[in-house]
């Protein structure tokens, strides 16, 4: 079965101060499985991220369809969705890990993960576990769990990043270069948590710069760049 399927995905920006129009990605096709992982690979600048933002719906895109089949409403236009439905989604179906991570102020690390689960409605008691183990999983150090995030390195950023978005087993996970940052064992931990969500038939698509690592937990490659799969 099918869970995403993109059809002639385009994306442009029109800069008007500088009137100028700048092409970010089109006519991109492909079909996600359920439980499937594809990887996303290509030169800079061709349109990767846009993507995966057109899909999360940071992006609304100026052309083609992008049809998710949702466990609460069946197949949905990412595309044309409203922003109702689309919020709904991103709290209890599609998560998304950005290499930039955004908190509220105010927010220490742990409220931000447990955030995660309140907003789908579990109860607080199983949310602080759960976002508690999640933290120590991908080793942020204790000391660190009840401080701002805005002081974190690059690399605490997106480990707390990752653990905001895998609390919560989202159905579709969308992961721009969620490896970018981190050092060896870090990045195994990050390859085990996408090896266990997607024995959970989690399907995700993402973005890898070295994608020899992801050997053994991406099915298919695409690559933006010649517009097809590779191999
Ligand atoms: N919000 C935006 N406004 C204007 N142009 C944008 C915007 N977002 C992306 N672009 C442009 O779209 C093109 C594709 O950007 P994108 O970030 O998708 O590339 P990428 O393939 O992810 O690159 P990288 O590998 O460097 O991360 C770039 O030329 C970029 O400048
Ligand atoms: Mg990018």
């Amino acid at each position: 079965m099918d869970i995403l399927q993109i059809e002639g995905l385009g994306k442009q920006f029109l800069l008007y101060e500088q009137n100028k129009q700048i092409r970010s990605c089109q006519d991109i096709s492909f079909t996600l499985h359920e439980g499937e992982f594809i990887g996303i690979v290509g030169l800079s600048g061709a349109g990767k991220s846009t993507i995966l933002k057109c899909i999360h719906r940071t992006y609304l895109p100026s052309a083609g369809k992008i049809v998710y089949d949702s466990k609460a409403f069946g197949p949905v236009d990412l595309a044309a969705a409203g922003e109702r439905q689309i919020l709904f989604l991103r709290k209890h179906e599609i998560g998304y890990v950005s290499q930039f991570l955004s908190v509220m102020p105010r927010t220490t690390a742990k409220e931000h993960v447990m955030g995660a689960l309140l907003e789908m409605g579990e109860d607080g008691e199983k949310a602080r576990a759960a976002a508690e183990e999640m933290l120590s999983y991908f080793r942020l150090p204790e000391e660190l769990w009840d401080v701002y995030p805005s002081t974190f390195s690059g690399g605490e950023r997106l480990r707390l990043n990752l653990a905001h978005t895998m609390v919560k087993h989202p159905r579709l996970m969308l992961l721009d270069e969620p490896t970018a940052s981190l050092d060896n064992k870090t990045k195994v931990l990050v390859k085990d948590m996408l090896k266990r969500l997607k024995s959970r038939n989690t399907s995700m698509i993402g973005i890898f710069h070295d994608l020899e690592f992801m050997d053994g937990v991406c099915d298919r490659v695409f690559n933006i760049s010649e517009g097809g799969f590779v191999g």
